[in-house]
């Protein structure tokens, strides 16, 4: 640490630094190879090679990014993340992690990290994960201050995962900067999108939304950009498209993973300089539109996989809300419960009813993989058989829950045995997902349009998921 600090004193008094970023890897070739890559590009820079070490260099502050390595001989990395995170200039961290781990680091991420890269990779996409947080970081030093009272709206829970969420949409709300919003199907992305453009300037504007998933594939561009009357058969008026349609307010891509390559080119034009030409039109329009995306999917590995441009991933996660799927903030289950009954009490003038901890107990113990959309319909499920109960009990649950939550006990009481008696989590998931589509496909009586409305995912990744399962065969409408 030392010969490195000494250098990183000088650097650190060199005026035209442009950022100062702290290593903490005990890989000390690695270390050498990041501090020259980054010197060369006038960040100022110092490494330590234990997680002690760093977190000493990290206290005396001034960082504006900490580049943190998991496996290190004093601990992981990913353990002392929110000791780093909140020391004096609270700065971004982006995590190193081996190759192929990325379950840990999809939790880093969720516990506050920036990002994450793999460690074979680091030297060639360090610059473009640094950039990023740097920007953001310019982009929040600029903002105004957060408003103190947020907007809620129908937005329910507590919990510290939550609550951070929440404060990020605060963070958001002050400034025009992009935002993305990400998280497993039903966790609330639209509902944040929403409330995002409600407690914004432009709440008084239009809130417009584009469901990238369900674009008409010949309509596109006129749908997104608008046309001029003739500009192809058919057009017998002219059409405002979305784009311009939320000039003033604001443009929300949902899916936006799902966006066709054409025109994810198109839309980083749009993006750039806000502006567009409908089809047939000889001239650009302008709209001043606040842009919100929001995706079920991991939108770098798209990239990685050459399915989603980089350029346009990096200008539409200016700022990025990971919302966290509702088995990992079981605690919030009670609040969401009460207000759900309470709201379809209300809907259906009955008096308000009373919950039994048994209740909550059995459903805290289940996994929900539609999160809280699957939350609500259960509850609405309960309500409806049962509108004559003053109170409801686990007993009224229906008997297809029952069974599943009376698993999910067993599963969990399983714990305790060895871990070698655990599936592997991959293994887990795809039976868990398969189990879930066979049941959906029982449901929907193999009706894809069915299936979309029941579930909540969109048709292309119904499809997606059918083709991966070996479902595909089967005639579906
Ligand atoms: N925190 C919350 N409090 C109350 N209701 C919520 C919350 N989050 C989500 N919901 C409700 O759950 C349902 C699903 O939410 P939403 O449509 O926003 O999810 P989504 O993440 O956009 O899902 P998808 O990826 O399937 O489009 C909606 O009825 C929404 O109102
Ligand atoms: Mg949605």
């Amino acid at each position: 640490m030392t010969e490195k600090t000494d250098k990183t004193k000088k650097a650190r008094n060199s005026r035209s630094a442009i950022a100062r970023v702290l290593i903490i890897d005990d890989d000390l070739t690695l270390c050498s190879m990041l501090i020259a890559q980054l010197e060369r590009k006038n960040y100022t820079t110092a490494s330590a090679n234990t997680l002690e070490q760093g977190l000493e260099l990290a206290k005396q502050g001034g960082w504006d990014v900490i580049l943190l390595d998991v496996q290190m001989p004093d601990g992981n990395g990913l353990e002392f993340l929110p000791q780093f995170t909140t020391t004096p200039s609270y700065p971004e961290v982006i995590i190193i992690t081996g190759h192929g781990a990325a379950d840990g680091a999809e939790k880093a991420i969720i516990g506050g990290a920036w990002s994450y890269i793999e460690k074979p990779h680091v030297i060639r996409d360090l610059p473009l994960h640094l950039a990023r947080a740097l920007q953001f970081r310019r982009e929040k030093q600029k903002l105004k201050v957060v408003p103190v009272a947020l907007k809620r709206g129908a937005i329910i829970g507590n919990s510290a995962k939550l609550s951070r969420c929440l404060d990020h949409l605060a963070t958001a709300t002050a400034s025009d900067i992009n935002v993305l919003i990400s998280g497993e199907t039903g966790t609330g992305k639209e509902l944040f999108a929403h409330a995002l453009h409600e407690n914004s300037n432009r709440a008084d504007q239009p809130f417009v939304v584009v469901d990238c998933a369900s674009l008409p594939d010949t309509l596109i561009e006129s749908t997104l950009f608008g046309h001029v009357k003739g500009a192809f058969t058919g057009a017998d008026k002219a059409r405002k498209g979305l784009i311009q349609q939320a000039d003033k307010g604001t443009l929300f891509l949902d899916e936006v993973g799902e966006l066709p390559p054409a025109i994810q080119k198109n839309f980083l034009r749009v993006l750039q300089e806000r502006k567009f030409r409908p089809v047939g039109a000889g001239r650009e329009l302008h709209s001043d539109f606040r842009l919100v995306a929001a995706t079920n999917r991991n939108l770098n590995e798209m990239v990685t996989a050459g399915e989603f441009r980089s350029d346009l991933l990096f200008r539409i996660q200016a700022l990025t809300i990971t919302l966290p799927p509702l088995r990992e903030r079981r605690e919030d289950i009670r609040d969401l419960v009460i207000c759900f009954l309470d709201r379809l009490c209300r809907r259906y003038n009955q008096e308000t009813k009373g919950i039994a901890p048994d209740l909550i107990e059995a459903l805290m113990s289940y996994d929900w993989p539609g999160n809280i959309r699957e939350l609500y319909q259960t509850v609405e499920h309960i309500f409806a058989e049962n509108s004559e109960a003053p109170t409801l009990y686990s007993i009224h649950l229906p008997q297809e829950f029952r069974i599943r939550f009376a698993r999910a006990n067993v599963q969990q009481s399983n714990t305790e045995t060895p871990a070698k008696q655990l599936p592997l989590w991959k293994e887990y998931k795809y039976q868990m997902e398969k189990d879930y589509l066979k049941n959906l496909l029982l449901h929907s009586d193999n009706s894809i349009k069915e299936a979309c409305r029941l579930s909540g995912i969109s048709r292309a990744r119904i499809y997606q998921l059918l083709d991966k399962h070996g479902f595909s065969g089967r005639s579906q409408t």
